[in-house]
């Protein structure tokens, strides 16, 4: 199996509710639910490989606190080097609601200054090589997302395949943070966008057609993975081929960090040489399972029918 690794935002998750009508301030509500997680793209991530049973390394920080200590705990000695910053671990409380919506208050935290020098603490660019790097979280790490250019050299370098999922930027698809999103494609293998990111990136609104324009101005031979809810997903392959899976028929019981699972599992897939069609199929499978059940069951350990081994 290829090494993986997964650099980005790991923090902790509130999870409250459910709640209605919006309460008036100064008032108390008493809620039925509540829900202490790790979370953070590439904690989701990490989390999902964790559960898949698949060898990886994650890079990340946290604040100097207890939730900080916590958050270190779940990855056990993965996280050994993660650096602590002065300030608070990031903290998202989120607030369900009754028709399944949610509202969420994020503190800044501990992840504005993940920077490049904490990924080169934890990473080693020797051990991944011929691997793949998820790269998440882009608009909430800013000075590492400023050192990106650094990051796509050194990956470079070390014949480090760099997988991108940026996430939704706080401010929005502005043209400003398309424009940089494409730059750091430029720069990359692999593209995991969900389906709006893509046709609002792209400008078009048929996701092949986005997906396809995306893709040609990546690196030659990138694969463009469009992540489409219940409907699935589908992926542009290095040969430029049209690839579809189709999502599970589930009951949708929490969605947080569907995406990621997806990208956990589609690179843990990945990095056993799997055919696309293969890699696509295992992730619509394992998210589908990880936001349907409860407590979360990603299907355990992944491993696949040695296709060369059965024909013997
Ligand atoms: N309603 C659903 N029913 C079945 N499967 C779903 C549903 N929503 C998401 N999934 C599964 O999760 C995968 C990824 O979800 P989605 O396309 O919502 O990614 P995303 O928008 O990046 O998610 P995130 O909210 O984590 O950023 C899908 O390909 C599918 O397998
Ligand atoms: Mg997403």
């Amino acid at each position: 199996m290829r090494p993986l690794a997964v650099i980005g935002n790991v923090n902790v998750d509130l999870i409250v509710g459910p709640v209605t009508p919006w309460p008036k301030a100064g008032t108390e509500t008493v809620v039925d639910h509540d829900e202490l997680r790790v979370g953070g793209q590439a904690g989701n991530s990490g989390l999902a490989w964790l559960a898949l049973g698949v060898d990886f390394a994650i890079a990340a920080n946290v604040g100097d606190d207890q939730f900080g200590r916590w958050l270190r705990d779940a990855f056990g000695s993965r996280a050994e080097k993660w650096p602590v910053r002065p300030e608070s671990t990031t903290l998202s409380v989120g607030m369900t609601h009754p028709d399944g919506e949610r509202t969420f208050f994020t503190t800044t935290g501990h992840l504005p200054r993940f920077s490049l020098a904490d990924v080169f603490t934890v990473l080693d660019g020797n051990r991944l090589s011929g691997g793949y790097a998820l790269l998440s979280g882009s608009f909430l790490t800013d000075d590492l997302t400023g050192d990106y250019e650094a990051f796509f050299d050194w990956a470079d370098r070390h014949g480090i395949a760099v997988a991108l999922d940026t996430g939704w930027p706080i401010t929005g698809w502005t043209p400003a943070n398309c424009a940089a999103t494409l730059a750091w494609l430029s720069r990359c293998d692999l593209a995991l966008f969900n389906e709006v990111e893509t046709v609002t990136l792209a400008g078009l609104e048929n996701p092949v057609e986005a997906a396809r324009k995306v893709r040609s101005s990546m690196k030659k031979g990138a694969t463009f993975v469009v992540k489409r809810g219940p409907q699935g997903a589908i992926a542009i392959g290095p040969d430029g081929a049209l690839v579809e899976a189709v999502a599970p028929d589930v009951k949708v019981v929490d969605t947080i960090g569907a995406g990621d699972v997806f990208n956990a599992a589609f690179l843990a897939a990945l990095a056993q040489d799997q055919p696309l069609s293969v890699c696509l199929s295992a992730a619509t499978h394992v998210a589908s399972r990880a936001i349907s059940t409860l407590p979360r069951n990603y299907g355990g350990p992944m491993q696949f029918e040695d296709v060369a081994h059965e024909r013997t």
